[in-house]
């Protein structure tokens, strides 16, 4: 059983990771749109891998009673700007939703529900890797610049990934 306060926040937060799903999905296509296709490839497993995160906060309300309602999925950008600049805002996004998660994790404390808090480190912790991958791409676009040598290599190495890293 979970307060109603946490039980808002968890909706309002299981709506922001579909929320980045569908951002990072626009992504995808923006890159494919620029036929960087590495990185359109990395950013679809990007929007898998959020959607793993809303389903992870979906089953964990699900088993604690709720009824869960879906809200309206806000509408992404349709232009990124250069490559840089997409892996920047995906950058930004991530440090908000860390800001978000923090402050979620908070609340659970002070409500003593160690159950959501439990939940909540699972996703503060995967926010720690999601930063420092797209810190370390970001430091090599930086490198190359606009060299389009080295931008072909970022993204051959970008399209390497193989699957979304966390499991719901
Ligand atoms: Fe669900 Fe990228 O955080």
């Amino acid at each position: 059983m979970i307060s109603k306060p946490m039980e808002h926040a968890l909706l309002d937060q299981l709506n922001r990771e579909f929320s980045s799903a569908y951002l990072y999905l626009a992504m995808s296509a923006y890159c494919s749109h620029l036929e960087f296709n590495g990185a359109a490839s990395w950013f679809k497993l990007q929007y898998e891998e959020e959607h793993l995160h809303a389903t992870r906060i979906y089953n964990y309300l699900v088993e604690q009673g709720v009824h869960v309602v879906l809200g309206e999925v806000a509408c992404p950008p349709s232009d990124f700007g250069k490559l840089p600049d997409v892996f920047n805002t995906a950058l930004t996004h991530e440090q908000s939703m860390t800001s978000l998660l923090n402050d979620l994790s908070d609340q659970a404390l002070k409500e003593k529900d160690h159950a959501t808090y439990n939940l909540l480190q699972w996703f503060v912790n995967e926010q720690v890797e999601e930063e420092a991958t797209l810190g370390g791409i970001i430091s090599k676009l930086k490198l190359v610049k606009e060299d389009g040598y080295g931008l072909l290599m970022i993204d051959n190495e970008l399209g390497a990934r193989q699957t979304a890293s966390s499991a719901a």
